[in-house]
């Protein structure tokens, strides 16, 4: 599922047939999630945050803390298929205000390997990335396309920022490959069980030295 027409065709059948379009989401959903990620917003960053969200599909992750986040957000929405972003903007067009009444929502139509042709250099307090990472990992060309998603969500990220990816992976693999393809510090956070599959937050902190964070 690394190839930009499967991804097409799977969220081209996502919407047949459907009157409007609904949010699809990978692994889980916004509210499985959402007390982690608004309380670390509310910890960690300060001020207007710019938050880039790769391979946003049509989750509802964004849009969740686009309406939720009392703090003034400014959200960066990528995926690189079309039909995926068309739906995402008609969802945005139709979501509730937002939490904070001058945060901004914006949907791009880009490819994730080559993020500073879209955006510039340390220009993320946050990079969030669901389930893409997995995607290219799993590519039959090897981890070569994750590592090169890695090190440009590193370039576009502040140097106090955060790449927080949400995974399946074991952290015995994960681990490893972030601080292959990352250097800094990886945190590591079960997230949620569901239906027996645990999911974690590996939470890449480049400034960081390169130490391990606890698995709580
Ligand atoms: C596993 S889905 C996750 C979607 C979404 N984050 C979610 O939680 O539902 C992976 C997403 O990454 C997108 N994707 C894969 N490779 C990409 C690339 N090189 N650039 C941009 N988007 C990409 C796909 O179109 C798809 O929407």
């Amino acid at each position: 599922m690394d190839r930009r027409d499967a991804w097409d065709r799977f969220y081209t059948a996502k919407e047949k047939g459907a009157s409007c379009p609904g949010h699809f989401d990978w692994f889980f959903s916004y509210e499985d999630v959402s007390g982690f990620l608004l309380s670390f917003l509310q910890s960690s960053l300060a001020g207007r945050t710019q938050i880039l969200d790769v391979g946003c599909g049509t989750s509802a992750l964004s849009l969740g803390l686009f309406r939720d986040s009392p703090r003034q957000l400014r959200i960066s929405c990528l995926d690189f298929s079309p039909p995926a972003i068309d739906s995402l903007r008609q969802l945005v067009r139709e979501s509730p205000p937002p939490g904070h009444p001058l945060s901004e929502l914006h949907c791009y139509l880009a490819d994730a390997t080559a993020l500073t042709s879209t955006f510039e250099e340390g220009s993320f307090h946050l990079v969030l990335d669901k389930g893409t990472c997995d995607t290219l990992l799993r590519c039959p060309q090897g981890p070569g396309r994750a590592k090169t998603l890695v090190s440009e969500c590193l370039r576009v990220l502040r140097p106090t920022g955060n790449l927080l990816q949400f995974s399946d992976e074991d952290p015995d693999a994960r681990v490893p490959f972030l601080e292959q393809a990352g250097g800094g510090k990886v945190t590591v956070k079960e997230i949620a069980h569901i239906s027996g599959i645990c999911y974690y937050a590996y939470i890449l902190s480049p400034g960081s030295s390169g130490t391990r964070g606890a698995v709580k």
